[in-house]
């Protein structure tokens, strides 16, 4: 470790080694600290590179730095880590903050993948192991989870949601912070976590990043904030607020969000940063006239640490010194981040030593990121069952298209320390497992998922022609989805659909694979093709994990995270709507195609329909197919009226009617009837994941206590009501078997 070599101002605090940190040490420090070094704490960096700028070499040694961000090469982190403790006047360690957002060198699926596998425990692994990761380069923060409702496919930032459920994401979103965070934060391998972006991000208009959301409160109660409260009740270490106005008011300047609620009505205690540049950016908003009032706003709101911009570091002291902002709420700022920093133990350790944590890539890694990719990929149709392919009975395989063989594409969003020269692709996966068992025609075809040149379709048809099965690994490429990627159009883009009608026209069946970011409306191409697997973007691992799916090695589990429009149109399209005056149905659904020419005016058939296009989606959310067939029988509940404060027992026998082995994601979902806010039609409340042998059967039992059934009412109170439920046990949010109870206070 590098020696001190300069302490103007001996104190007890200016060496890692000298002593311990203890909490009342905190407030020792906070007391000895100059305005300057306590805005200091409250300002993050950005890394710029190497060498080390003269620019931040100085300004952390005069103590006017926090944390720094997107540096990642390990020496220059412990370089940094050295000034800070060893050069500045109080040695406070730096947070070393970067994205880990689905893995670091090793990559998992993207978490919208991650979410369909429906697995608590595979979405803590993927963390875990990406904090391990991440730790080797001196990585102490991570911005993840990102827990914002995404109910809008065109928004690029879908691919790193988990997706658009309440409950699904809550429950993801908490054992992602686990995973990371681990039992303890000062562990070797634990890093903090970010529940972002608070709130509201992922409602902006027609899906565009950054755009405005105007989200009613009770809507935000019910749907939006549910997954950051049990972030916060899990002990989240920090809160990141969004880019975007919420009712009028920027997140980051938003005190009723990051005060009234997080703070008092949740008393959470870690504290929050601000987007990148989010603070400087409330003067392009309209919300603040300059950056001076942006800091006053965003500080006074709450925001304790300002990510990259400098507005804090630039006017807080001035407008300390006007008395606009109270030197308390500094102070409590500064106690937080310290707090963080004394929690992950950098007092005692700033330093990273790699050595003492598992080599990045290992093959415990890649095998728990293919194990992931294979719970991510949804099985959304198989004809006749061709799959799993037998390869037995093949000859020779058509391997068709852009993604087939592309390592950095199937890798996806955010991965800014994946390399892609650790990828396996489909291409080699498969061809390793048909080694020597059946003949491979490779045609990459199109360039990019983009590309209009079809030069080479008639080499693709040619391969397809002459082959028993034609595999098109087809999608978009990683750069279509992620932040500020958002598409109006969400179906396969370039001349994805007229190769498939090339190849379509050959007779060979088709097996479509397809990775993308978000949902794509494939509603045109699925009449051409026998099986399609959505793979999202599934990571280093994607290549064996396809493969394994498609052979039978393993069976696919996966669930939709999020519904499948048909048309663009529909958006936002989600299970969990409300039902109208006018919902639609069968009975009253007219296809404009159907309506007679010169039609006097009427109102057709009243109903919430759009006339092109029918109501339901292409795919629900929770929807999945396997490679066998499962049954649910015996609905039982435990009461058909309770009280508030009693639980119900559910329990259904669950059985796999096929002739393979499969694993089944059982679904309990409810409705609560009348509501004195208007209910959603079905609303999640449980699931679990269960395997079981071909021909075997099993009980799955839920405990529903009636506070899983409370919601924020008109007056914003959390209440469970009594009155009539129904409830739904399947594999999906469009079956199940049904049951009903009553809540009564008799
Ligand atoms: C994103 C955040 C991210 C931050 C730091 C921003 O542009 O919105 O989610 O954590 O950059 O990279």
């Amino acid at each position: 470790m590098p020696s001190n070599i300069s302490n103007e101002a001996p104190s007890e605090m200016n060496s890692p080694t000298a002593t311990s940190a203890k909490p009342d040490m905190l407030i020792s420090i906070l007391a000895r600290m100059t305005m300057e070094e306590k805005i200091g704490q409250m300002s993050q960096y950005f890394g710029h590179g190497e060498p080390i700028s003269e620019h931040l070499v100085q300004s952390i040694r005069q103590g006017r730095v926090g944390s720094v961000i997107n540096e990642v090469r390990l020496h220059t982190v412990n370089e940094l880590q050295r000034l800070a403790v060893e050069e500045s006047r109080l040695g406070i360690p730096l947070l070393i903050g970067r994205d880990v957002i689905h893995g670091f060198n090793t990559i998992f699926p993207i978490p919208l993948g991650q979410a369909a596998s429906w697995c608590a425990e595979t979405v803590k692994q993927c963390a875990h192991i990406s904090a391990l990761e991440a730790a080797t380069a001196g990585v102490n923060w991570t911005f993840a989870p990102m827990i914002d409702i995404s109910r809008d496919p065109r928004w690029g930032r879908i691919a790193e949601s988990l997706g658009e459920d309440p409950y699904l994401c809550s429950v993801l979103g908490v054992a992602m912070l686990q995973g990371f965070q681990g039992d303890e934060l000062r562990k070797n391998g634990s890093i903090a976590a970010c529940a972002k972006h608070f709130a509201g991000y992922g409602a902006g208009e027609s899906g565009r990043d950054y755009s405005t959301t105007n989200i009613p409160e009770n809507e935000l109660r019910n749907v939006y904030l549910p997954p950051f409260k049990a972030a916060a009740d899990a002990g989240v270490a920090t809160f990141m607020s969004a880019f975007s106005d919420l009712n009028g008011v920027p997140a980051s300047g938003n005190k009723w969000l990051m005060t009234e609620i997080l703070r008092e009505e949740w008393d959470y205690k870690g504290f929050v940063v601000s987007d990148w540049e989010s603070i400087q950016q409330l003067t392009t908003h309209g919300f603040s006239k300059d950056n001076k009032n942006a800091a006053y706003e965003a500080s006074n709101s709450g925001i304790d640490m300002e990510m990259v911009s400098s507005t804090y570091l630039d006017h807080l002291p001035e407008l300390i010194a006007e008395g606009r902002i109270d030197i308390q709420q500094i102070d409590s700022a500064v106690n937080k981040i310290l707090q963080l920093k004394w929690q992950l133990g950098l007092f005692d350790s700033p330093y990273t030593d790699a050595s003492l944590l598992p080599t990045p890539l290992n093959s415990q890694h890649l095998q728990i990121a293919k194990d992931a990719a294979i719970k991510s990929c949804v099985l959304l149709k198989n004809d006749k069952n061709i799959l799993p392919l037998s390869t037995e009975s093949l000859h020779c395989v058509a391997i068709i298209g852009p993604l087939a063989d592309d390592p950095y594409e199937q890798l996806g969003t955010w991965i800014f320390d994946g390399d892609s020269q650790h990828s396996q692709t489909c291409l080699t996966a498969i061809e390793q497992e048909l080694s020597g068992k059946a003949n491979i025609n490779y045609v990459k075809t199109m360039e990019t998922s983009r590309s209009y040149d079809q030069t080479n379709f008639k080499q693709a048809v040619e391969s397809a022609a002459a082959a028993d099965v034609a595999l098109l690994i087809l999608g978009e490429e990683s750069i279509l989805s992620g932040e500020a990627h958002c598409r109006a159009e969400i179906g396969l883009p370039g001349c994805q659909e007229q190769l498939i009608d090339r190849i379509a026209a050959t007779g060979t069946p088709i097996v479509l694979v397809i990775m993308a970011g978000r949902p794509l409306t494939i509603e045109t191409v699925l009449p051409k093709v026998a099986a399609v697997l959505f793979a999202w973007h599934p990571g280093t691992m994607g290549g064996p994990a396809i493969s394994d799916l498609l052979f039978g090695k393993a069976f696919p589990s996966g669930k939709l995270p999020v519904t499948f429009p048909r048309k663009i149109g529909q958006v936002p399209i989600y299970y969990a709507q409300k039902h109208s005056g006018k919902p639609a149905t069968e009975a009253a659904f007219v296809h404009m195609d159907d309506i007679p020419v010169h039609s006097p005016q009427t109102s057709l058939g009243m109903a919430a329909t759009h006339l092109d296009t029918h109501f339901s989606p292409l795919f629900p959310f929770g929807f999945g197919l396997a490679y066998t067939q499962f049954s649910y029988r015996n609905l039982e509940l435990s009461h058909t009226t309770l009280h508030i404060g009693e639980t119900l027992t559910v329990r259904v026998l669950l059985t796999n009617t096929g002739d393979t082995d499969g694993e089944e994601i059982a679904q309990l979902y409810i409705r609560d009837l009348v509501g004195s806010v208007t209910r959603p039609v079905k609303e999640l409340k449980d699931f679990k994941r269960i395997k079981l042998a071909a021909g075997t059967s099993k009980w799955v039992t839920f405990e529903l206590s009636t506070d899983k059934l409370a919601f924020y009412d008109r007056n914003m109170q959390l209440k469970t009501e009594t009155g009539q439920f129904h409830l739904w046990l399947g594999g999906c949010s469009q079956s199940g078997m049904q049951g009903e109870f009553e809540i009564t206070d008799d």
